[in-house]
């Protein structure tokens, strides 16, 4: 089967919605992903957090994508060696070159298939053209109340980055 090579190809920038990028990643935790305490460290977890989050913005946008930001990352619940760890990634909100990203993680404790969500992250990614610039990416089609209440909700967490972004760009006093 032959794919497209979208970075050689005029992007397609009609709308498209959250389904089309929906991305589910499953993930056993090993030995090797422990930390002292005997638990999954955090870190493993961000990892996997921002490569399941990648790849639902790719599949929105068709072009390869940058983390721009990760925040309001969750740790409700520890996470044990041997779990499997599931991430399931959506699609909130696109801007203009821009997209929000939600990742909500599970682990099942495998012999009794008991499931609990253990966290929830936010993270932007940017499109980006074949020289490295932020590139238009589609608009994202909302269609029901849930996906309507997921914008909204995006939209507040964008205002207060680019307000922490412009902070941050303030030149010191
Ligand atoms: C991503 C990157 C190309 C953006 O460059 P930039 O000069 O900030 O570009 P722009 O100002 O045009 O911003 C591009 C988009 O990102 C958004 N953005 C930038 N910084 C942001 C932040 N802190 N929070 C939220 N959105 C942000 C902008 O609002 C804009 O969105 P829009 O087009 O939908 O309105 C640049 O910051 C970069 O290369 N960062 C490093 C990425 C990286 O290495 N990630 C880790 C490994 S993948």
């Amino acid at each position: 089967m032959t794919t497209p090579d979208r970075d050689h190809d005029q992007p397609d920038l009609r709308p498209r919605p959250v389904s089309e990028s929906e991305t589910t990643l499953a993930q056993l935790m090993l030995l090797t992903d422990a930390n002292p305490a005997g638990n999954v460290h955090g870190g493993t977890i961000m990892k996997l957090v921002d490569t399941a989050g990648g790849i639902a913005a790719s599949r929105h946008a068709q072009r390869r994508v940058v983390t721009v930001m990760m925040d309001s990352m969750t740790f409700l619940h520890p996470v044990y060696v041997g779990d499997l760890l599931m991430l399931h990634a959506r699609l909130t909100w696109t801007g203009r070159t821009s997209m929000e990203v939600e990742v909500v993680v599970e682990a099942e404790h495998v012999p009794t298939g008991r499931v609990t969500q253990t966290s929830i992250a936010y993270l932007v990614y940017v499109a980006l053209d074949e020289a490295g610039r932020p590139t238009p990416v589609p608009p994202l089609l909302v269609q029901t109340d849930e996906e309507r209440r997921r914008w909204a909700a995006a939209e507040a967490r964008r205002a207060h980055r680019l307000t922490q972004r412009a902070r941050a760009d303030e030149p010191p006093a």
